[in-house]
Order: C-alpha cells, then structure tokens, then sequence
C-alpha cells in the first residue's frame, strides 16, 4: 500500500465478501426450489429469494467497485483520499440500507419492479450514498491535480451509474411505460456504464500487472467505451421487442445489440494482447489470471451468449425464458464479479499479512473451481432454455409439463453451482483467513508512467 486511506477499501471488499457468501445461499436455494419439494414455499417463496439473490449481487458488485475505486484513486492520483472519515459512513450507510432492503424483502416489501425493488427510501439512501462516494472521489482528484483517463473513464462509468439510477426512483402506472424506462437503468448500467467501470478497472489492472505502456492501453481504452456506447444506447431497444411499445424498435434494436459484441471481442483481444506483448512484469499472477479471465469470460457470457437471443426472430421464442438466466449469470460473472475479484486479489496482498504475492494454492484453486462451475451452471441453464423453449413454446405445453420434463438440467444445474460455490468459498475464506495490516510501502514510481515496478 502506498497511501494510508487505502486501507478503506479493505473494509468495503470484506462486505463485499460477505454479501457475495449470501448471495450464492439464495442462489441455491432458487435452484432448489425448480426441483422441490419446497418446505420453505409459504416463508421463502421462489420469487422473494430469487430477489434477494439478485439484489445481494448487485449491492455485493456496487460494494466492490466502491472498495476498488478508493484503492485505486489515490494510487492512480498519488495522493490520499479527501476524507477517510466519510468513506467509512458512507459504507455503514450502505450497509445498512443493504440490510434493511434484504429484511424488508421476507416480509415483501419491494417495488416488484425486478432488480429495483428497492423501496423508495431505500433508493433514496442509495442517492445519497452515491453522491457521497462521488464526492469524496472528486474532491481527493482535485486536491491532487493528477487526473489519468482510465481514472477518468472509471468515474465517468460511476457518475453515470448514479445518475442512470434515477428513472427508477420513479414510479409508473401503465407497465409498458415502467417496462420502457426500467431499461434505462438495467440495460445502459450493464451494457453501457458499467462497461465503462469494467474498463477502467481493467485497464488500470492490465497496466500495472503487465508492465503496458500506460499511453497506448488508455488510447485503445478509448476505442473500447466509444465500441460499447455507439452499439449499447440504441442497443437498449433489444428489450423493446415484447413490451407494447411501436414495431420499429424490433430492426433498431436487432441491429444495434448486435453490433454490441464487437466491443466486447476488442476488450478481450486488448487485455490477451497486453500481456503478450509485455509480459509479466508483476508477480500476482492470480491478479493476472482474474483480469484476463474476466475479459475473456465477458466476451463468452455478455458477447456471445448476449449475440444469441438478441434478434427479434430468436428472442420471440426465448424471451424470459431460462435462456435469459443462463445469458445473465455468465454475463453478469465474467463483466463485474469476475472484475472485483481481480481488484481484490490484485490489492489484497498490500492489505494484508504474510500474504504471498503471487497467490497461494488456494487461490488458484478457487479461480478454476469457479470457472468451471459457472461455465457448467451456463450449461445447464442453456440446455434447461432449449428444453423449455422448444417444449413450452413450440409444442405448446404447459409451464409446469415442461418443468417436469427439463428436472435433469436443474439437477446438473446444482451440481455445477455446488462446484462453483466451493469455489467462491476458498475465495472468501482465502480472503478472511490473514488479518488485514496496512504497512506503507516506498512509492518508487518514475513519473508518469504506470509501470509494475510502481508495487513491490
Ligand atoms: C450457487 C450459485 C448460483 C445458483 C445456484 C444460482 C441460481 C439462480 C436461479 C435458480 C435463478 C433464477 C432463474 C429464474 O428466474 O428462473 C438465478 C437468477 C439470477 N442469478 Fe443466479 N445463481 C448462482 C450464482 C449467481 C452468480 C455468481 C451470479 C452473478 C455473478 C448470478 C446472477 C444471477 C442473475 C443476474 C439472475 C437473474 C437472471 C434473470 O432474471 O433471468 N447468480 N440464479
Ligand atoms: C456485461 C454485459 C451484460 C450483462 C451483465 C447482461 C446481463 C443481462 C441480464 C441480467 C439480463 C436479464 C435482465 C432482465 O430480464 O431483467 C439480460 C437480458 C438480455 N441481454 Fe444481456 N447482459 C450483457 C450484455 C448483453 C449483450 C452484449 C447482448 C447482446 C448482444 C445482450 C442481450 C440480452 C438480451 C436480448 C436480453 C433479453 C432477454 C429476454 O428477452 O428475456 N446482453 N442481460
Ligand atoms: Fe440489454
């Protein structure tokens, strides 16, 4: 660690770590539920644990990317946060806004509205969070007067974030016009500004870990979230297809999401050549393998599996189905969780006692397990879709016959998921099992360059 206030990311990636733990309880017991019985149906229903499932995700990935941005904001500007007092209070707000949400959604108070179910003062403590994350960001760059673009690229996909958040706080009557405005969260956050976040991370990552000449990956950093905006904001129409809205949006929305992909293949084509062409001048290569990974699995999860029902003519027979759920969890792991997990284990070495730099066994253990049971669960989810698509939508049986009939996939399904959770286990256990020592490092960086040397 070069500077003291770095330490408060410790803090947020160990919520993060938590939530990510809770995330995957709920996680399984939805699985579980598709092959019942359900001794849990009247308390726990399928609908409140699939919520709770995936609003711990999103809190657990926002967390991480809080905690990430505070690491890598005074290492980026070279100076120590603005104020250490106030990242504190806004995670204890955080968290207990995150809590209280949770709680609130087994006695079913939520919006309904999916992935925003927050109640109205819950998102409002989200606002306020926000803007004092954003705050404590923009003032620390200012009193530094060292600004980099990936930095820039990061809080530009962060203020965007919050301010796309908005709409949501809205509440709408007619459901295609909720439907309609709902996207302008869900989709511009994961298929717009939150690529910007994945990007900035990322290439703050790729320059440190492979020794990249910091002007060329901020360059290409350019060309990557101008790719993702041309194709992701009319993208947007993608969701349009079934919702009520005009017939126009079928062709717009077909072409524009497809072209989304092709940012993602440079994303991936950026990161792998990074590393060939400047190898390793870094020894975390557990950092490496999560970074890389995390391109890597974007352009599977997001690009490709994304490319596969995005035309009207596929989507029409796949739309919520759980070709959705299987697109949404490889796509959702790889672009943000994988990302976190690569800033921890990047940051965690500096944060933490008798840690080896280069990850331990475990480490690398919980990276393999993870990617193998996340790539089985995308599997299982794909065959349990085709299944569902082909009997429920084109032989025209009912929702239930067909449950019954795609029983195999599920069981496959928690077998990969059980895979997948030893996985993420030895990751947070890895994570807890050193207590956290903040010792401050000589900053022996030349200026302006973003060289490995910089972290010993
Ligand atoms: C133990 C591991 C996990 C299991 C067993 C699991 C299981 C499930 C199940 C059964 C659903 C409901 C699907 C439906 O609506 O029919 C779901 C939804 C979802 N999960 Fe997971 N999950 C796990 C881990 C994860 C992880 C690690 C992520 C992301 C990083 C994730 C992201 C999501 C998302 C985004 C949805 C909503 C998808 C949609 O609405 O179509 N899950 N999960
Ligand atoms: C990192 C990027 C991405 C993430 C995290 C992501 C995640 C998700 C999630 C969670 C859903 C379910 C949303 C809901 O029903 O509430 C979804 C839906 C969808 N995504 Fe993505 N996605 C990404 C990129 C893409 C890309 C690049 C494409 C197209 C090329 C795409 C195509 C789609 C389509 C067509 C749907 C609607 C599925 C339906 O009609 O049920 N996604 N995505
Ligand atoms: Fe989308």
């Amino acid at each position: 660690m070069r500077y003291r206030s770095q330490a408060v990311a410790y803090w947020y990636f160990a919520v993060a770590m938590v939530l990510f733990g809770l995330q995957l309880v709920f996680g399984l017991l939805s699985a579980s539920k598709y092959l019942g019985p359900d001794p849990l149906l009247y308390i726990l229903p399928f609908d409140v644990t699939k919520m709770i499932h995936t609003n711990l995700l999103i809190v657990w990935v926002l967390t991480g990317f809080m905690g990430a941005t505070y690491w890598m904001v005074p290492d980026e500007s070279r100076t120590e946060l603005h104020s250490v007092k106030l990242a504190y209070i806004q995670l204890i707000l955080w968290v207990l806004m995150g809590v209280s949400a949770v709680i609130g959604y087994l006695f079913r108070y939520g919006t309904g509205n999916k992935l925003l179910e927050q109640p109205l003062p819950h998102k409002i403590v989200i606002v306020i969070v926000m803007l004092m994350f954003l705050y404590n960001i923009g003032m620390t760059i200012r009193k530094s007067g060292r600004f980099t673009t990936t930095e820039g690229v990061l809080l530009l996909g962060l203020g965007s974030a919050a301010l796309l958040y908005l709409p949501s706080l809205i509440e709408f009557r007619n459901y295609t016009i909720s439907i309609f405005y709902r996207w302008w969260t869900i989709h511009l956050w994961v298929e717009g500004v939150w690529e910007m976040i994945q990007g900035g991370f990322l290439a703050y990552l790729l320059i440190r870990l492979s020794g990249a000449d910091r002007e060329v990956m901020e360059k290409w950093l350019y060309v990557i979230v101008g790719l993702v905006f041309i194709a992701g904001i009319i993208g947007t129409a993608h969701h349009y297809y079934w919702v009520g809205v005009p017939h126009y949006w079928l062709p717009i929305g077909g072409f524009f999401s497809a072209l989304e992909p092709v940012a993602l293949i440079g994303m991936a084509i950026y990161a792998y050549s990074a590393i060939r062409r400047s190898g390793l001048a870094h020894p975390n290569v557990l950092a490496l393998h999560w970074t890389v990974g995390s391109a890597v699995f974007t352009m599977f999860g997001a690009g490709l599996l994304g490319l596969a029902h995005t035309w009207p003519s596929v989507n029409k027979w796949t739309h919520g189905t759980l070709i959705t759920a299987m697109h949404g969890h490889a796509a959702f792991y790889g672009a943000y969780a994988m990302i976190v997990l690569a800033m921890i284990s990047y940051a965690l070495p500096a944060m933490t006692s008798e840690r080896s730099e280069g990850g331990s066994s475990v480490g690398f253990w919980a990276f393999w397990l993870q990617l193998a049971g996340m790539f089985g669960m995308t599997l299982s989810f794909a065959t349990a879709g085709i299944g569902q698509v082909y009997l429920e939508r084109i032989l025209g049986l009912g929702y239930l016959d067909t449950q019954l009939r795609i029983q195999v996939h599920f069981v496959m399904l928690i077998v990969t998921a059980s895979l997948f959770t030893i996985g993420a286990a030895l990751f947070i256990w890895d994570f807890f099992r050193r207590a956290p020592r903040f010792d401050l490092i000589e900053d022996v960086a030349p200026a302006g360059a973003g060289r490995a040397g910089a972290m010993p």
